[in-house]
């Protein structure tokens, strides 16, 4: 038989990149073939995001543009996986009548079986059961980078934050073993990759056989031939004087900290359920700085929650000015199915409003974001290239430590991968530019 193709599309937040690594782990385990040419697949899967409205309407847009694929009969299955089928199977099921495979993220390893019973009995294949057990810790994941990757330290959620979908669609929060992320991050490193993001939602919450996020990373740090350690996300509830401490002193730790905070309200707050008020979440960051000078700190921000008021809005704006944040995701808030939030507040807050309020935050963002990594003219710094600048063939674009984007005129001898000493020149949006220095 002929070996079967796959594609697979990725929607969403690092934990579904590093989750579509896992799938394309999965199936060539078991013999099936990635390719990059969706005309040319016998298997199309998108994998989903539901954390706002348009993530899903994205995804079912996308689908209905494969959708004359499957009528021509070169794909044999078309698949959701990840959040959205978890969210919402139904409307996946009446909006796109021709899908034939939905899986949560908790049944990936099921994916190979799902798949032949497809094959075989024409009939839709539906896993969508969460399973608090599920880490994939015997998976190796496929990764496509060569120099930077991923590892999921732990999935789920248990902070159930007013507003969000995740606790329900990817369950209760669980942590990996040790000892299965240093075999994952070992056999990265030993495949050429020097910089690794350990990932979770709360990732300060990590607790696996009495080591907590701190050991954790002491641990990987050590991994002879890695470079560089960077984690995601941090709750402000839960950073540890610890965890400042370890970030502060050990130089493989990236000093970049992305930390949302997502209004400036105390009112706001206590209903979103995050559990610090706006003081505590700035005199967290003031002592953050002070450990940890050079740190850069980015965050999530949502505009028109329910009952949102002018005055609260402005708390959201001052927290921004203060804080000094290199940059941040800003949201209009969406109501979703399952949370308290959709249960208890009206989304009353009317469409112009908030969108003159992302308006605003995102103005004043890019002028304090601007300021910020202004503070890097005139230094020397290391960056990993990562790739040909998308605007000019003959400049590159690398990270510093602290995730700035670093834009430089390149020479031959340059690469993706390649750690160089860059001088930085100027500041313009949210990149910096610089000239190589041997
Ligand atoms: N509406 C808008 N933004 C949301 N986020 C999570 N849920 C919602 C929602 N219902 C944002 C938060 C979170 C980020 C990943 O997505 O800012 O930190
Ligand atoms: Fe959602 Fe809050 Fe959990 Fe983040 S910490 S995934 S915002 S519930």
């Amino acid at each position: 038989m002929l070996t079967m193709k796959f594609f697979i599309e990725t929607f969403g937040c690092q934990m579904n990149v590093y989750d579509s690594e896992l799938v394309t782990g999965i199936l060539i385990k078991n013999g099936y073939e990635q390719i990059s040419n969706i005309n040319k697949a016998d298997i199309l899967f998108l994998n989903t995001c539901a954390i706002r409205e348009k993530a899903v309407e994205r995804v079912i847009h996308k689908m209905e543009q494969y959708a004359h694929l499957k009528k021509k009969g070169d794909l044999k299955i078309a698949g959701v996986l990840g959040c959205i089928p978890q969210y919402s199977s139904d409307r996946l099921k009446k909006e796109l009548p021709f899908i034939d495979i939905l899986s949560g993220p908790d049944n990936y390893d099921k994916l190979p079986q799902m798949i032949s019973e497809c094959l075989k009995n024409k009939k839709i294949q539906e896993n969508l059961e969460l399973n608090e057990e599920q880490n994939y810790d015997d998976i190796l994941p496929f990764i496509k980078n060569k120099f930077s990757s991923f590892v999921t330290i732990m999935r789920g959620c248990n902070n159930f934050c007013s507003y969000c979908v995740v606790p329900y669609v990817r369950g209760r929060e669980r942590s990996r073993s040790a000892g299965s992320i240093l075999r994952e991050t070992s056999d990265a490193v030993s495949k050429g990759i020097t910089e690794i993001t350990l990932l979770g939602q709360n990732v300060n919450s990590y607790k696996s056989e009495g080591v907590s996020f701190p050991a954790l990373l002491e641990k990987v740090s050590e991994i002879e031939g890695l470079k560089r350690l960077r984690f995601a996300t941090s709750h402000p509830k839960d950073i540890s004087d610890e965890l400042i401490k370890v970030t502060a002193e050990n130089k493989k730790i990236c000093k970049h900290l992305h930390l949302p905070f997502q209004a400036g309200s105390n009112e706001v707050l206590k209903r979103m359920n995050r559990g610090y008020t706006k003081d505590e979440y700035l005199i967290k960051i003031e002592n953050i700085r002070n450990s940890i000078p050079e740190i850069a700190l980015t965050t999530d921000t949502i505009v028109g929650f329910p009952d949102e008021t002018e005055e609260d809005f402005l708390q959201t704006l001052e927290v921004i000015e203060q804080a000094g944040f290199d940059n941040s995701f800003m949201f209009i808030y969406s109501e979703r199915e399952h949370t308290y939030a959709k249960k208890n507040f009206k989304d009353n807050i009317s469409k112009k409003i908030k969108s003159e309020r992302l308006k605003k935050v995102a103005e004043l963002q890019k002028k304090i974001g601007l300021e910020q990594i202004g503070n890097d003219v005139g230094k020397t710094k290391e960056i990993l290239v990562e790739s040909v600048s998308k605007k000019r063939k003959t400049e590159m674009m690398g990270r510093t430590g602290q995730n700035r984007i670093v834009i430089f005129e390149s020479d031959d001898t340059i690469k993706a991968g390649d750690y160089i000493n860059v001088h930085i020149t100027g500041a313009e949006g949210v990149s910096l530019f610089g000239e190589i220095r041997n």
